[in-house]
């Protein structure tokens, strides 16, 4: 029993340093269990590939490399069920895979930590749990542009106005307006597969910060885990969040992209504009007004989206100014991470539902479309063709607008036929990308390579 009250650092990796164990409120305050048991099937795949580079560098025998993969399995096993007892002293996932695997055979488990940390464990595991979150976001986006390239095929030559400022400016097809966003979720798209190479590199071998004098095989260990590349420098490797933040930054395009679309969708599900019909299935009513059919999911994309924006605000000043190499206020960039990946797949899933349920009212866009206004900026570049100076022409065409006597040159069919806005081959070409997003993600690396 020590001094202070029963308090020991029994349990503790870190017991033979301390004798007294942390204040039990301080041992609340700084656990992360609660957050980290996520990485828990990443955390235990990076263990079987660092106790098959200890049996490599001679570290660890035959048998004992055996009964550490059986374990660590084992603890896998009890994680996957729920059966896992955790217990006070656990203050992260890494340290209760390591407690659990040296109950279960203490000889294998007290040889496993070898020149390893927590700090290139961390790092590893959410380096993995971030490649996963790429391949499955990216898919997801995918989805998104997908139904989004299906809507505008089955509207490809349907005009509507398009809009700046929110006021009527030039004839589009909905089509066109509708792959205008499937452009947007496409560079997220690739931005999730820049997140992804750039979570793709090895830290272990790393140490707490300076390496290891054990010779660890590092390129061995990164093939077993499906690993591109090694982090090159030791300090950077365990004080580096950029892949994270990379992702995070994803996901923050993904919000806005998608709260513009929700938005898109609101406006034109209003009976002032009219332009599309919410079916029941994407459409929720009021508990009061009884008339009432509301766009509730497209004003939750366009809400949920500050919730992505608020990981990377926190993520990013977690990092602001933080000395090199590992400090423990790293353990808050999992609860930001996190946060924006599953706003972002939810979000996206969301997205895709309500995108293949749009069903535009043709008579209102078409009723929409009668303003001759719209076709103002073919009468000046009719005159422009003929040899007006543009100045003049827009002049000359204003002047008539004002005047209330303005006759556009040509129907709004032309008025398309002549810009070549093309939806259906944008679609197609959007579904080429699909298809090559989805072998992409199909092809990666298990998300737990073990
Ligand atoms: N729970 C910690 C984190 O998420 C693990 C690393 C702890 N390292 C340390 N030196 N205390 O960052």
């Amino acid at each position: 029993m020590s001094s202070a009250g029963g308090r020991s650092s029994e349990g503790k990796l870190y017991s033979g340093r301390l004798a007294e164990g942390l204040l039990p409120e301080l041992e609340r305050f700084s656990s992360s269990l609660a957050v980290d048991l996520r990485l828990a099937r990443f955390d235990v795949a990076g263990s079987i590939a660092h106790a098959r580079g200890l049996r490599e560098a001679g570290l660890l025998s035959a048998e004992e490399l055996e009964g550490v993969e059986a374990g660590l399995r084992r603890v896998a096993a009890e994680l996957e069920a729920g059966t896992f007892a955790f217990r006070e002293s656990d203050e992260d996932i890494h340290t209760a895979v390591e407690r659990r695997l040296t109950e279960l055979f203490p000889a294998g488990g007290a040889r496993l930590h070898a020149g390893r940390s927590r700090n290139d464990q961390v790092a590893l595991d959410l380096r993995l749990w971030c490649r996963d979150a790429c391949g499955r976001l990216a898919v997801l986006a995918a989805g998104v542009v997908d139904a989004l390239a299906e809507r505008a095929l089955a509207h490809a030559e349907v005009p509507m106005p398009g809009y700046t400022h929110l006021q009527r400016a030039q004839p589009i097809t909905v089509g066109h307006h509708l792959m205008a966003h499937a452009e947007a979720l496409l560079r997220d798209a690739a931005r999730l597969r820049w997140a992804y190479e750039s979570a793709d590199r090895m830290p272990l071998g790393s140490g707490a910060l300076a390496g290891s004098t054990l010779g660890l095989p590092r390129e061995s260990v990164a093939r077993t885990l499906g690993f591109a590349g090694l982090t090159r420098n030791t300090v950077d490797a365990v004080s580096d969040r950029d892949f994270a933040l990379d992702l995070v930054h994803a996901c923050v395009q993904v919000g806005l992209h998608l709260s513009r679309l929700g938005e898109d969708v609101v406006l034109w599900a209003s009976a002032e504009f009219g332009f599309v019909r919410l079916a029941d299935r994407v459409a929720t009513g009021s508990s009061l007004m009884p008339q009432k059919k509301n766009p509730d999911i497209a004003e939750l994309l366009r809400g949920r989206s500050g919730r992505a924006l608020g990981g990377y605000t926190a993520l990013a000043t977690v990092l602001k100014g933080l000395p090199l190499a590992y400090d423990r206020d790293l353990q808050e960039d999992k609860v930001a991470l996190f946060a924006a990946v599953d706003s972002a797949g939810e979000c996206l899933e969301a997205a895709r539902l309500l995108v293949g349920s749009l069903e535009f009212d043709t008579a209102r866009l078409a009723a929409a479309l009668a303003d001759p206004g719209l076709l103002a900026t073919d009468s000046a570049e009719r005159l422009v063709a003929g040899g007006t100076p543009f100045r003049q022409a827009h002049h000359e065409v204003a002047a008539s607008v004002r005047e209330g006597t303005h006759q556009p040159p040509w129907d709004v069919a032309r008025s398309l036929a002549l810009r070549g806005l093309d939806a259906a081959g944008q679609a197609r070409r959007a579904r080429g990308e699909v298809a090559r997003l989805r072998e992409w993600a199909a092809a990666l690396p298990p998300a737990v390579p073990i």
